[in-house]
């Protein structure tokens, strides 16, 4: 595998490692001195804004002043294209004119090299052979389809346009005589039927599209029928060697060096559409080849652009399409990267776009393409209208489920608040029209139907401040002593999990604490942020007493399994998020059962009954999910409620009131 000595120098020599680098970045001109060779750029490494890459072409090295990313030209291919050592040394070498050593080649590898090329070859031919019947006598159909079509010369030439003719032994006689019918086989150019007949070409009476991989190799095509009863308005290469539909992008090398420049891109559904784009002056544009678009081509598009514009037809199919494609994306996304979808006008493609209205009209459209979460809230709020709690709690839980589907943590949280914000606005007209009949959240006592209102609609959000902040959880013994179990467990887990601390610090400030020990200790972690030490001081300074101390004095929460250092930071996040989410629903429960148990004092009519009897079954629920995976923790909750329940029970039999309306005993 050794390369020749001084064959990497020489190479180095011949390449300026701007040029290759310049592929990828856009250079501050202000900062950077040419004439020195001396270049700065936002970096491709990291997200930035400001210029803190810097290029020695001198020295052949760059380094980055934000995220220390060095190298040279080799690591610089290798990192951005995401290749091997061998792979980049290949790229620089065909950049520069020259052979790659033979030497370095093992031979199995250099075997299938050799076949690729092979094939590649017979691809190439193909190309040729197109194009010639493009502009034969023969071609003067497709040549008008063309031009009806508004296809300039410069751009046929440029996308290479070509014409399969309406023959079944163009292709085949042509490899044939090359002795070559088995690589055109293998290639899917050229069909052989298993039954042994004859063999034939796969395209026929069609214009042609080459389709070229990043390195600018001819690795399949697509064929737009010329008769309008074809059976396939397209046909594209079949899966081969060389052709992996879901790793392929139609135009993808020439829209990286576009994209480079421009710093976007654009993705279209079909190949006259990225050719128009690109006539047009977009010459960012790509398209998957008939497929939906895979996490492969999703990666390439964010190699290319952190926010590639997603511009479908503007029918029900290319709706769907983006929609496949928001979900496809949700696990994949990392901080800076996302989609924007470009709406495009009823029924047009952006061929079609810019053939009516121009490119005016396509810029247009593009730059009032909406973010990912837009394209998700209004599927998700366009689906029903949300005029009952049932429809409210079901748009909840299809977020619920989208949002579990985000992979990166930080993103996760950022679309939790915005969902949040968006929901609440959402439904904020409803609440203060029902605040406005006398359906709010004040205590009543008379009628049970709008407890129950009032309720619905407290589960479904964030319990209220003042519910959390009325004492009524601070007057009951038994349920401060569970919320401080739970309170002190998800801050033993953090405090031994210190570093997903910015993980969930959002989840944490949403979530009260009743128990003033471990208020207190949020309270200091809310302040402490990255500074632990600080932290300690904090709370020894408000309890006199260390962070540890106080917990472990709390034999429950110190059971935690969660509650232990050298975890997986994704799991602790996990499961502390889903600890404070269910600690949030419970304090909210247990302060509307001590409403409803105050009031039974003085009102005692069934709706209260019921409402006590729907929040029993809801904390059991919670609680039932509790035990699941944190065994030690809530176990408690249960046990007072029905104690609570008990006394209620005894207390209105005792007064007389019928057993059937005193709720079920459990
Ligand atoms: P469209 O039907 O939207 O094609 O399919 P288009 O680009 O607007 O075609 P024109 O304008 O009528 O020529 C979009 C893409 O879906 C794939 C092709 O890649 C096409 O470009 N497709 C479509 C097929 O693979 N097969 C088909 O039969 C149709
Ligand atoms: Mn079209």
């Amino acid at each position: 595998m050794a390369l020749p000595s001084g064959f990497l120098d020489d190479l180095r020599n011949r390449l300026s490692i701007s040029d290759i680098a310049a592929r990828k970045v856009i250079w501050d001109q202000r900062k950077s001195n040419p004439a020195k060779g001396d270049f700065w750029a936002p970096c491709p490494f990291h997200q930035e804004k400001t210029a803190s890459f810097h290029v020695d072409d001198r020295k052949g090295y760059y380094y980055c002043f934000g995220c220390h990313a060095k190298g040279d030209m080799i690591s610089f291919v290798r990192e951005t294209d995401n290749v091997s050592f061998i792979e980049a040394v290949e790229i620089l070498c065909r950049e520069a004119g020259v052979e790659m050593p033979e030497q370095t080649r093992d031979p199995r590898a250099a075997e299938k090299r050799d076949r690729a090329q092979r094939l590649a070859d017979v691809m190439e031919q193909a190309v040729q052979a197109f194009g010639l019947s493009f502009r034969s006598a023969a071609g003067q159909a497709v040549r008008d389809y063309a031009s009806g079509r508004g296809l300039t010369a410069e751009t046929l030439k440029r996308f290479e346009v070509g014409f399969a003719p309406d023959s079944r032994t163009h292709l085949t006689k042509v490899f044939t005589e090359k002795g070559v019918l088995e690589e055109a086989v293998a290639s899917g150019m050229v069909i052989r039927p298993d039954d042994g007949a004859a063999p034939y070409d796969r395209f026929r009476n069609r214009l042609m599209f080459p389709i070229r991989d990043p390195r600018g190799r001819c690795i399949g095509f697509g064929g737009r029928a010329m008769d309008p009863n074809a059976r396939a308005k397209y046909l594209n290469s079949p899966a081969t060697e060389l052709f992996d539909k879901s790793r392929v992008l139609f135009n993808y090398g020439p829209a990286r060096e576009a994209a480079g420049k421009t710093g976007g891109l654009i993705v279209a559904e079909g190949y006259m559409d990225v050719i128009a784009l690109v006539q047009g002056g977009f010459a960012h544009a790509v398209a998957p080849n008939g497929t939906a678009i895979t996490e492969q081509q999703l990666a390439m598009m964010w190699k290319l652009a952190d926010e590639p514009v997603i511009a479908l037809d503007g029918d029900k199919a290319g709706l769907r399409a983006a929609e496949r494609l928001a979900d496809l994306a949700l696990p994949l996304l990392t901080p800076g990267k996302s989609l924007r979808f470009c709406l495009m006008p009823e029924g047009q493609d952006p061929d079609d776009l810019i053939k009516t209205q121009g490119s005016a009209a396509m810029q247009a459209a593009l730059d009032a393409a909406r973010p990912l979460i837009d394209m998700i809230w209004e599927r998700e709020t366009a689906q029903s209208a949300l005029d009952t709690p049932e429809r409210k709690a079901a748009l909840d839980q299809r977020l619920r489920t989208l949002l579990s589907q985000i992979g990166d943590a930080g993103i996760r949280n950022h679309y939790a608040a915005e969902f949040k914000a968006r929901r609440s606005a959402l439904f904020a007209p409803a609440a203060q029209a029902a605040k406005a009949t006398g359906t709010s959240d004040r205590p009543l006592s008379s009628s049970g139907r709008t407890r129950n209102g009032a309720f619905s609609r407290r589960m479904a959000a964030k319990p209220m401040r003042e519910t959390i902040n009325s004492g009524l959880a601070r007057t009951d013994p038994a349920g401060l002593a569970d919320a401080r179990i739970r309170e002190a467990a998800i801050l033993l887990i953090l405090l031994n999990n210190w570093e997903v601390l910015d993980r969930v610090e959002d989840e944490l400030e949403a979530t009260r604490f009743a128990s003033p020990e471990t208020s207190a200790i949020r309270a200091a972690v809310l302040d402490a942020g990255a500074d632990m030490s600080g932290f300690e001081a904090d709370v020894t300074q408000r309890l006199g007493e260390t962070p540890h101390t106080v917990l472990h004095r709390i034999p429950q929460a110190k059971a935690h399994p969660m509650a232990r250092p050298g975890l997986a930071p994704d799991a602790v996040e996990a499961v502390l998020v889903e600890a404070m989410t269910r600690h949030r629903a419970l304090l909210s429960l247990d302060t509307e059962l001590l409403d409803a148990r105050r009031e039974l004092a003085e009102a005692e009519d069934e709706g209260v009954t019921a409402r006590m009897r729907a929040a029993r079954n809801d904390l059991i629920a919670a609680n039932a999910k509790a035990t699941e995976d944190t065994p030690a923790v809530e176990q408690g909750a249960e046990s007072d409620l029905q104690r609570m329940l008990d006394t209620e029970t005894w207390r209105r039999r005792k007064r007389g009131i019928p057993h059937h309306l005193a709720e079920n005993e459990g």
